[in-house]
């Protein structure tokens, strides 16, 4: 599994801001679309492109286009939804499914509740979105689901991680060809698996409590 844990000013700028409580949901949303389409510039940097030959005003000359098939990007309902619109800015040509978990707040074990994805995703690169990284569960979770769909790689894009959930995830994954690319790594997970120091319920935060 390649980390690949953000380490830039303006991210962590944004960060602080969306960490702090009094931020509210207007504000939450935009900062959670301008720091994933940061983010998902060093997420795409292994996107598979293909040489094409174009010309320009001047002479022949050639560049690259994203390959086929098209990537597909899966954001994880219900908070990873605030996260598509930062991704498909910067990759408009690629395709969207979902998967809708839930997390059981006692034993914090997730369940599937939806899901909106091909039924071959072979030779897909997969970009899964899902701000925090906490037990893994979910995120483990969605990772099974696309390989067991021919998935050729997963790229996970998380706002913040805990430690737990990178292990968690590294041992899941053993060897399978797995991105996790983080805004920052947090100390720890708290006892009701919240990671410290946070930013809350994701979910709540961008869409108010329900
Ligand atoms: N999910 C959240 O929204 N926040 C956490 O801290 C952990 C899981």
């Amino acid at each position: 599994m390649r980390l690949h844990v953000a380490d830039h000013p303006l991210i962590t700028h944004k960060l602080t801001v969306l960490r702090d409580k009094r931020t509210t949901s207007p504000v939450f949303r935009q900062l959670t679309e301008e720091l994933v389409t940061l983010l998902a510039y060093e997420a795409t940097r292994n996107v598979r492109v293909s040489e094409i030959t174009i010309h320009t005003p001047v002479t022949e000359t050639t560049g690259v286009k994203i390959s086929e098939p098209r990537p597909i990007v899966v954001p994880i309902l219900r908070a990873g939804l605030g996260m598509l619109d930062g991704m498909v800015k910067l990759l408009p040509t690629a395709e969207v499914g979902f998967l809708g978990m839930v997390r059981n707040e006692e034993t914090l074990e997730p369940t599937t509740y939806a899901e909106r994805l091909p039924a071959d995703l072979s030779d897909r690169q997969c970009f899964v979105l899902d701000p925090m990284l906490a037990t893994g569960g979910s995120l483990g979770m969605a990772i099974e689901f696309l390989f067991d769909r021919g998935a050729q790689d997963v790229t996970a894009i998380c706002l913040l991680g805990a430690p737990e959930g990178v292990a968690a995830i590294e041992k899941q994954v053993d060897g399978r060809d797995v991105t996790l690319v983080l805004g920052a790594m947090d100390e720890r997970l708290n006892e009701r698996g919240y990671i410290v120091p946070g930013l809350g319920d994701a979910g709540d935060r961008l869409y108010g409590t329900v």
